[in-house]
């Protein structure tokens, strides 16, 4: 369909971001993930390849502005030009009371989730204002949009998410860039398999925050993503689209 379509996506290597990257391949664009580990490349491209072979890899830490700039840089030179950005990396720590939570836990986050997602939205706005199209998808959260004990650090990372979102969407509009979010209810990740596993977390029990009571997969975060980011939706811009199992119709 889109072969000549460019997407990065950040944090590709597990989780959303991975099953991000299957639903682009499915639908033929040229995708690029990244992950802080180089080590991680070949596994991961040749699992991908499996549902198409545009897939390629480069290392980026979000963190770290002039990573963001030159990652950027180097994908618009050898592809030609970015047409969608999926800013998927994100983290999630001191999920307890705000007053037993660590300062640098917070820290992290800021950097990793705002920041993070700051660096890759101005550095790609860059070219997709020069090309005069572009779309955008940044990852809130439920915790973003309600009020979540035990993850109020991590929430309020996420709902900045919101505001980066819509004010964004707004600035760019009339240049052709749509800019959108999808905020997801639990998802049962690798990660969030590997603590129901271990007892951390009883499934059932977390399922019954939503109104579904069952978990989300990442296919469901994922076909999201992509109705959201594709050219088909040109109208579709400053929406926050809750894949949530119901939770934030309460
Ligand atoms: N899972 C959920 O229930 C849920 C719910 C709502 C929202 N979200 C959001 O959805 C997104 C993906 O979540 P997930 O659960 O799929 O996460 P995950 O499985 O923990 O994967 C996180 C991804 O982010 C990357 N990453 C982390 N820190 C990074 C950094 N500093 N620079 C670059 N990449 C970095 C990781 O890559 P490497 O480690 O390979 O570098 C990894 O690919 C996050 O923004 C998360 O907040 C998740």
């Amino acid at each position: 369909m889109n072969k000549e379509k460019n997407v990065l996506i950040t944090g590709g290597s597990q989780g959303i971001g991975k099953q991000t990257a299957i639903e682009f391949l499915k639908n033929k664009y040229n995708v690029i993930i990244t992950s802080r580990f180089e080590q991680k490349e070949k596994e991961l491209i040749e699992f991908l390849k499996l549902y198409g072979s545009n897939v390629y890899f480069y290392k980026l830490d979000v963190t770290d502005e002039n990573q963001v700039k030159n990652v950027i840089s180097s994908i618009t030179t050898k592809f030609g030009k970015l047409d969608i950005l999926i800013n998927n990396a994100g983290i999630s720590l001191s999920n307890g009371l705000l007053t037993e939570s660590n300062t640098s836990d917070f820290e992290k986050m800021i950097q990793t989730n705002i920041l993070g997602s700051y660096y890759c939205m101005k550095h790609a706005l860059v070219y997709m204002e020069k090309e005069k199209s572009g779309s955008i998808v940044n990852i809130s959260s439920i915790a973003g949009l309600r009020g979540m004990p035990y993850s109020v650090l991590y929430g309020s990372t996420k709902s900045a998410i919101i505001g980066l979102t819509k004010g964004a969407a707004i600035e760019y509009a009339e240049k052709n860039i749509k800019i959108n979010a999808v905020a997801p209810g639990i998802v049962k990740t690798e990660e969030l398999q590997k603590e129901i596993a271990t007892g951390e977390v009883i499934e059932s029990t977390a399922a019954t925050i939503h109104p579904t009571c069952t978990l989300g997969t990442t296919s469901d975060i994922a076909r999201g993503i992509y109705f959201l980011a594709n050219e088909n939706n040109e109208f579709l811009t400053g929406h926050i689209l809750n894949i949530d199992g119901g939770y934030t119709a309460q």
